[in-house]
């Protein structure tokens, strides 16, 4: 079992390890001390494997728990569900000591974490991730959000969690294609700042996954507590996702997060080769390991479709844009352009 600490705004544990859902009650106890009621938020299929069991938990500590479960898939992150979550919630006079439960992927924790912030204005919640994206990636750190019809994310808070308990037997039922998304984020962390971690992920993952885990949430939580609000070095979570957003929003999200970021990991490795900052051994080792981890590494639209879509994304900030680009790997750096440049680099990160 591993443990560690963020401090942020809200301080909180992240604990990690084999078996830890059945502990959920005891950690959830010391980290909403006050909380009677809780309000587990899962999707259909997390809910169908793990809900009884997690309530189970929590109600042997004494905790009185409801659960909201709606359809999975990143179409459910949006105003509608979170409406109703809300309407729940008030039809059962939830109180700002209660609090909630996301049981799920990235896509239960940032709908969840965004009700948690917005409800009675701010009541607390739990992460409990049950995908390795979630694991590594959005239950730590407070983002939290809905998407619009117009792009991803485009309504949310930062909110931190009370607790992050990641299980990580969980994955066992993951299926092959949604666990090599995780490893997308994980290729992510290893380019921004880790070359250790990037030879290792040579390796079968899947044995050394607490400690690969581990190392991730470490780099997550580091960068975080540097700049919680993503005024800077936090944009260097975001190697891969202005190209991988944009791959999103084309797909019209039929393409999941993790292959999109694999893409865009790849777009940014490429631009950053092109424009002569990045040692093209680097784009090759980075494409034969996505190919190993069964992450796609070409993009299917052009870069005119691509910038149609990037130009929705929040994170334009007047007339410029911040990407992160890799001057090798373990080594990204931010590299503002202004609108007018961008479209070169996605011509460049398309261009073999
Ligand atoms: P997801 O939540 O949609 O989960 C993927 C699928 O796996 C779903 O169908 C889900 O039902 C299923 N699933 C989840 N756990 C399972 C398990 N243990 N066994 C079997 N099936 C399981 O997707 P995701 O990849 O976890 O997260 C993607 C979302 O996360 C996107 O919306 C993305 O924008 C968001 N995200 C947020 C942050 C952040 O910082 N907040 C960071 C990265 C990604
Ligand atoms: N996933 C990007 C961030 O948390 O900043």
């Amino acid at each position: 079992m591993k443990k560690l600490t963020v401090h942020a705004s809200r301080s909180y544990d992240i604990v990690i390890g084999a078996g830890l859902l059945g502990d959920a009650g005891a950690y959830c106890k010391e980290a909403l001390g006050g909380a009677r009621r809780l309000c587990i938020v899962s999707d259909d299929t997390v809910a169908s494997l793990y809900l009884n069991q997690t309530k189970e938990s929590l109600e042997a500590v004494g905790f009185s728990v409801e659960h909201f479960v709606f359809p999975h898939g990143e179409t459910s992150k949006n105003t509608e569900v979170l409406v109703s979550l809300w309407e729940f919630l008030a039809e059962r006079r939830f109180t700002r000591s209660d609090a909630l439960v996301a049981l799920g992927g990235g896509v239960v924790g940032d709908l969840c974490g965004f009700c948690a912030a917005t409800f009675l204005r701010g009541i607390r919640f739990v992460q409990i991730p049950t995908t390795l994206l979630a694991a590594v990636d959005s239950s730590v750190g407070g983002k939290t959000a809905v998407d619009l019809r117009v792009g991803k994310n485009l309504v949310g808070a930062f909110y931190q969690p009370s607790i992050v308990i990641f299980d990580i037997k969980t994955l066992d039922t993951l299926p092959r294609e949604i666990f090599s998304d995780g490893c997308a984020e994980v290729v992510k962390y290893a380019m921004i700042g880790d070359r250790a971690l990037f030879d290792d992920l040579s390796g079968d993952i899947r044995e050394s996954i607490e400690d690969i885990i581990a190392r991730c949430v470490l780099h997550k939580a580091e960068i975080v507590e540097g700049d919680e609000f993503d005024r800077g070095r936090r944009q260097l979570l975001n190697l891969g996702h202005t190209f991988g957003h944009a791959i999103e929003a084309c797909s019209n999200l039929q393409i999941s997060h993790g292959s999109a970021v694999a893409m865009g990991l790849v777009m940014a490795t490429r631009a950053a080769v092109r424009l002569g900052i990045c040692p093209s051994d680097d784009l090759s080792a980075l494409i034969a390991l996505l190919e190993r981890l069964s992450l796609p590494t070409e993009c299917p639209y052009s870069a005119k479709e691509l910038i149609c879509a990037a130009l929705a994304d929040k994170k334009r900030m007047g007339d410029t844009v911040t990407f992160v680009l890799p001057f090798g790997i373990g080594d990204s750096r931010l590299y503002p352009v202004s609108v007018s440049e961008m479209t070169d680099l996605f011509e460049k990160g398309l261009t073999k």
